[in-house]
């Protein structure tokens, strides 16, 4: 039997509905990519056309259920643990050291892991900060991270991963965290309960702020430049005054002259960016924590 495939009215109609929702921008050239991911889901729904699966979205009754599906079928969620290995060595050797000294009175630490995926990320910062900052049990550590795709987040609340999840980790750091059986890795409470998830759409602006760090990480290379501006707006808001942005290995930012004017950021080198004004913030008192 011949495969469903989306025809090219249908593609447009559902690539619209998606950019609508969340921004992601898809090419033609995914058809036969968005046609395999909705198919799954069209056969649990027992539909027999992307039609029909359309006029179930454009329902407002019905819609409401089913998004949460769709946003995870339409979404990439390729992450794994220490992804990017010379990131890693910056956060440990150098804002790790950093944030200790800036910290030192408050000791508190708060980080959003944006577009967390299946929480590797998130899970991988506190991991070094446990193993990295001295006398651990006395800082107060928050970190955020927060995805569009209900199932990838109740994934990651569950903390078991799979072989290519920690293929790419330091053994020493695997043994000590995690608890294998087979092929399934469970990383332990104690990192576990550091690190707390929640549902949201960079559409939207986020209701948390004065992060230290925030990491938006192989994301951004799936909006156009006004959602791109849009989500850049949002996370400079939610960090301090010296707080850093770190986006991913590929930098859609540097070479886009319509971003790089607008970024209210200073450029670090490596793919961090610093929000301006710590020092006025420190003389008028305005950073706390
Ligand atoms: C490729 S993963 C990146 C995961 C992780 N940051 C990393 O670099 O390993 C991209 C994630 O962005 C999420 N995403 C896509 N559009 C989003 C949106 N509008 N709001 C929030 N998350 C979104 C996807 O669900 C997916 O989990």
């Amino acid at each position: 039997m011949e495969l469903l495939k989306l025809n090219l009215t249908e593609f447009r109609k559902i690539a619209k509905f998606v950019y609508e929702r969340t921004g992601i921008d898809l090419p033609e050239s995914k058809v036969t990519l968005l046609s395999n991911r909705l198919r799954k889901r069209l056969r649990e729904l027992k539909l027999d056309s992307f039609d029909a699966y359309y006029a179930l979205l454009c329902d407002t009754a019905r819609c409401e259920e089913e998004l949460p599906h769709f946003l995870s079928a339409v979404t990439t969620n390729e992450t794994y643990f220490f992804r990017n290995e010379s990131l890693w060595k910056f956060f440990r050797s150098e804002w790790i050291p950093e944030i200790v000294e800036r910290k030192k009175a408050s000791k508190m630490i708060r980080i959003w892991s944006a577009a967390s995926s299946s929480g590797e990320e998130a899970y991988t910062t506190v991991m070094c900060l446990r193993e990295d900052l001295p006398n651990f049990s006395t800082w107060n550590i928050r970190v955020i991270a927060s995805d569009i795709s209900q199932r990838v987040l109740d994934r990651a609340k569950l903390g078991e991963f799979n072989d290519y999840s920690v293929s790419k980790m330091p053994e020493a750091l695997r043994k000590k965290w995690f608890v294998t059986t087979g092929d399934k890795h469970v990383l332990k409470g104690e990192l576990r309960k550091l690190v707390s998830f929640r549902f949201h759409n960079l559409r939207d602006p986020f209701p948390d702020a004065n992060f230290d760090l925030v990491f938006l990480r192989n994301v951004l290379m799936y909006f156009d430049t006004p959602m791109k501006l849009k989500v850049l707006e949002t996370v400079t808001r939610a960090l301090v005054p010296g707080g850093k942005l770190i986006v991913g290995d590929v930098n859609p930012l540097r070479n886009t002259p319509e971003l790089n004017a607008a970024l209210e950021l200073d450029y670090c080198g490596s793919n961090v960016y610093e929000k301006p004004g710590l020092k006025t913030a420190a003389v008028g008192g305005a950073v706390k924590g």
